[in-house]
């Protein structure tokens, strides 16, 4: 099969279009014949080495976490799929080696679902991390009606699903994004501030008594302020930093792949209360340049890659 591979850490042009073996499916795993990947910041972070005191890695890899596509093939024991059945999922395994940014991808059953009926298969590559990871930090933080919460980094690939979810949860919503992005994220359903110094006065400024969750999607002076915007009795939740469980008390959130939680979040798609926005796609041969495009750091949702 045809897939993007490297067989060393490195920038981006480390990543090459070579041929592989179709993989081996395991007992519990289907193969997917993959139609959609995207690419998340942690692609390009483990493509650079940051994660090799955590992960195992077997060269070459095949990078991508993110799938949509058909099962071609079941395994030995998965009544959950059929050989045609559409899927999306969030392919992360406990070894680098076999990513979804491929012509086919052997997933464990546990990191798929049903792929929303309403979504493309590039809409749908999209959703998975990004998606999974707000619905996992809201659902931690326990945001309910009512409630205001504050979404850092809300116009990038987990800030726009979190507003959304977090909206259609009857929660108000305040997400900081660039003075570009203003319209953008409005459009979600949050409130926009502009990031960057008087962050907490301009917060404080819409949310008198502070918020009652503070999402963080980008960590460093966003995580600085929290204690400056949140109210009496409210918590954090970073996916950057482990200071706001540590240190503020919270959570410190590493998305799991989750049948459950992504058909929840599959079904708040198809319902029409969270929409997909995807900025780019590229195709496979091009996967280089989606990686440079999320190392821009201001991509507005997603970057997706077409098989
Ligand atoms: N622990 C986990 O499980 C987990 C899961 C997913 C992601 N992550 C990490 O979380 C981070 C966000 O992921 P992502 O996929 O959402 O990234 P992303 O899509 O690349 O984020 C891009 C967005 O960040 C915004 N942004 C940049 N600097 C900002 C700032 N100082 N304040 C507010 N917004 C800012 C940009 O908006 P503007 O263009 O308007 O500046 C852009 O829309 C990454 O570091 C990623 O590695 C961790």
């Amino acid at each position: 099969m045809r897939a993007i591979t490297y067989s060393t850490y490195g920038h981006a042009d480390v990543l090459e279009l070579t041929e592989q073996p179709t993989p081996k499916v395991g007992p519990d795993s289907v193969l997917v014949r993959v139609k959609a990947a995207s690419v998340n910041p942690v692609d390009w972070k483990v493509r650079e080495g940051y994660l090799d005191a955590i992960m195992d890695v077997d060269f070459p890899v095949v990078p991508g976490w993110d799938v949509a596509g058909v099962v071609e093939q079941v395994g030995l024991d998965t009544p959950e799929l059929q050989v045609g059945d559409e899927v999306f999922g969030y392919v992360r395994k406990d070894v680098l080696h076999g990513g979804t940014f491929a012509e086919y991808v052997s997933a464990p059953v546990r990191t798929l679902a049903t792929k929303p009926a309403s979504l493309s298969f590039e809409e749908a590559a999209a959703v998975p991390l990004a998606g999974l990871t707000a619905y996992q930090t809201i659902a931690r933080t326990g945001v309910r009606e009512g409630q205001t919460v504050l979404v850092h980094a809300a116009a990038g690939g987990v800030g726009s699903f979190a507003v959304q979810i977090a909206a259609a949860r009857g929660a108000r919503v305040i997400g900081t994004a660039s003075e570009a992005n203003h319209d953008y994220v409005r459009a979600l359903g949050a409130e926009p501030v502009a990031y960057g110094d008087g962050l907490a006065e301009r917060v404080r400024a819409l949310a008198p008594e502070g918020v009652d969750v503070v999402l963080d999607y980008v960590g460093g002076e966003a995580l600085a302020t929290t204690k400056d915007v949140l109210a009496d009795g409210g918590t954090v939740a970073s996916i950057t930093e482990a200071a706001a469980r540590d240190e503020l008390g919270g959570v410190y959130a590493w998305v799991r792949p989750s049948s459950g939680d992504l058909a929840e979040v599959a079904r708040l798609i198809d319902a029409g209360s969270v929409r997909v926005e995807v900025a780019e796609v590229f195709e496979l041969a091009d996967a280089a340049d989606a990686h440079r495009a999320s190392e821009s750091g201001h991509v507005r949702g997603k970057v997706v890659v077409r098989v």
